[in-house]
């Protein structure tokens, strides 16, 4: 629920748009995780009548999490969310085929959950290839042709990016990639429930997911390990997960994530969000005439993001006035420092001009009300800061 927040003695309806950060737990996921909170304590691996619900509710919550992917349940890891996905599968990947080669092919726009696993594997011998963005933060799929070598083992390209939401061309590198054999991976945090993440359209090997970017609790992710894929374990220990990640299942927060992943599937439901989200840009274009830039991709992009930069201003100053709204500047993961994103530098952003650029990522909760009162917020804001 969002509580009223008092601003200089006034009232302010408060308006969250930071759904590229977190989301809030789907009122249906609430339902379907609370018996599992209440009642239903069984170890699924337990051979007893305590195991069975939990047992089942695990396998079903695979089942729907597959269905959004199109691939098949086994194909299923559950993690503990994002971050550990990736980095089942950068190390994993690593550790699995050392024998064959060492060399790592991602981007230079990834999410830390892949950089750092990179950076990590390169104190171990690995070396890594990152393929440059252009202005709009795709890569050129001619970069990730020339730089495969017989010593490529994994390439990680994310779907969509976090902060300015562009939707790298997945389908174009995975041909390239197939023509090498080589894994491919693609941290599918922010696209799922947002663009289609069929992985056979997608041809790719492994696709990340979090839950909490898709109406699920934190602390719960998936991982999509193509059958005939073998990955060495993060976690060893007993047979859960196919041996593939010790440790018991949570059939609440599987059951969570499989709620999630169900409610999720209909991308029709985006097309509101992505109307709001045109909207708001028109508003933005409108009242900030000339002081306002696009950053990301203005076809291939995710369709609730908007990150746009004020010229020649400070984001992060203009978020603090904007009083009672949650939106972000870089992304809320390494929030609270005032520096151009590595993301748009990458990009070739100035820092005249990234400096300024806020995202605002809409959500199931976003209204044309609040679109309105943002950008009068905005707009105030913007002339109280010269
Ligand atoms: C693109 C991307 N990958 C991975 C993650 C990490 O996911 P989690 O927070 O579930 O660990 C995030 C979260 O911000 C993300 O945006």
């Amino acid at each position: 629920m969002k509580e009223a927040i008092i601003s200089g003695g006034l009232t302010m309806q408060p308006i969250y748009l930071d759904y590229n950060a977190s989301t809030p737990i789907d009122p249906a996921v609430a339902a379907a995780m609370r018996p599992f909170l209440e009642d239903h304590y069984g170890n699924p691996s337990s051979g007893h009548w305590a195991a069975s619900t939990a047992k089942t509710a695990l396998e079903t919550a695979r089942g729907q999490v597959a269905a959004i992917l199109g691939c098949h349940s086994d194909e299923i890891v559950f993690t503990s969310g994002g971050s550990e996905a990736n980095n089942l599968a950068v190390k994993g990947a690593f550790f699995a085929l050392r024998d064959k080669g060492d060399h790592i092919i991602t981007t230079r726009i990834e999410h830390p959950a892949i950089i750092e696993p990179c950076r990590f594997l390169e104190r171990l011998g690995a070396r890594v290839t990152h393929l440059p963005v252009d202005g709009t933060g795709r890569i050129d799929p001619d970069d990730l042709r020339r730089a495969i070598t017989r010593r490529t083992i994994l390439i990680s390209i994310m779907h969509a990016n976090n902060e300015v939401g562009t939707i790298q061309p997945i389908e174009d590198c995975a041909r390239i990639v197939q023509e090498h054999g080589v894994l491919f991976h693609t941290d599918a945090a922010q696209s799922v429930g947002k663009v289609s993440t069929d992985v056979n359209a997608l041809g790719i090997d492994l696709l990340s997911i979090a839950g909490h970017k898709v109406y699920a609790p934190k602390g719960v992710g998936a991982l999509f390990v193509r059958r005939g894929v073998s990955l060495e374990p993060l976690i060893h220990g007993a047979g859960h997960e196919s041996g593939r990640r010790a440790g018991t299942e949570s059939a609440l927060l599987a059951g969570g994530l499989g709620k999630a992943c169900e409610l999720a599937h209909d991308l029709r439901q985006m097309e509101r969000i992505r109307a709001l989200r045109d909207q708001f840009w028109r508003m933005l274009q409108k009242q900030c005439e000339g002081l306002v830039v696009l950053n990301g991709h203005p076809v291939h992009r995710l369709p609730n993001t908007l990150n746009v930069a004020f010229v020649g201003r400070v984001g992060a100053e203009i978020l603090v006035r904007l009083d009672g709204v949650a939106a972000s500047t870089g992304s809320a993961c390494h929030a609270g420092r005032i520096e151009l994103s590595p993301v748009l530098e990458a990009m070739g952003v100035t820092p005249g001009v990234g400096m300024g650029a806020i995202r605002f990522s809409l959500g199931r909760g976003t209204t044309a009300d609040e679109i309105g009162l943002v950008v009068e917020r905005l707009t105030n804001v913007l002339a109280a800061v010269g």
